[in-house]
């Protein structure tokens, strides 16, 4: 098994895997609330059949390339993660997302992790786009784009129907050469190792 430090005491980055179904449920009771504000994954992880197929389809999506899992561990407990929800490694695109439980927000551990799976994705991966897609009202993973070097793109319009409402949805993005100058230019950038 391997770990990725993230450059915060006691943090690190793991893949994510069906056998942690049981800590992958736990997790998302614990944030459920908060994680729910806006994007449908504690809806998807009700119990923990639900939890372990969730991370079963995720486990297929590595095995063919289309998507990947990953947790942030704190001091030995999952507190959140982050994601490829697609990927087409043959048009170079990929779609990142992220979530964490509330008590691990503020410090910085979903971008610093994000910074590590785009690192992987373009300089590995040879993926040229990444995409981060975001409800409007969504200020913490905004800011969390904008800290990726992201650019917004535009609106879709009524995208996302979640909890009796339909929301827009925005689009950001960053390109490969983008993200080698952004990576050249954040100093924050020598903490994530
Ligand atoms: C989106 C979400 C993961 C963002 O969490 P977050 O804690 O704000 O993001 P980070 O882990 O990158 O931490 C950034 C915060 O840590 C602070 N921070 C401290 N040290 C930092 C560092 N070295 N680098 C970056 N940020 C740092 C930042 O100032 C920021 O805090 P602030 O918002 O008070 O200014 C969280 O709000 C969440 O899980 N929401 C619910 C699920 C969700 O909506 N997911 C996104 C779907 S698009």
């Amino acid at each position: 098994m391997y770990a990725v430090p993230l450059g915060i005491d006691g943090a690190e980055l793991r893949p994510l895997e069906p056998w942690h179904a049981e800590e992958f449920l736990h997790h998302i009771d614990r944030g459920r609330e908060f994680i729910g504000q806006y994007i449908g994954l504690p809806d998807v992880v009700p119990d923990l059949e639900s939890s372990r197929a969730h991370l079963q389809r995720y486990a297929e999506k590595a095995a063919t390339d289309t998507g990947r899992i990953h947790g942030i561990w704190l001091h030995g407990t999952l507190v959140g993660g982050v994601l490829f929800r697609v990927m087409d490694v043959a048009q170079g695109t990929a779609e990142a997302g992220c979530w964490l439980e509330p008590s691990a927000a503020g410090k910085g551990l979903v971008t610093r992790a994000s910074r590590v799976i785009i690192d992987w994705a373009v300089e590995e991966r040879g993926i040229h786009r990444i995409e981060w897609l975001v409800s409007v009202g969504n200020e913490p993973s905004i800011a969390v784009a904008r800290r990726l070097g992201m650019t917004k793109e535009g609106v879709l319009r009524e995208l996302y129907a979640y909890r009796g409402k339909r929301h827009d949805i925005e689009v950001w993005s960053v390109l490969a050469p983008e993200w080698r100058k952004h990576r050249a230019a954040d100093p924050r950038e020598e903490a994530t190792g």
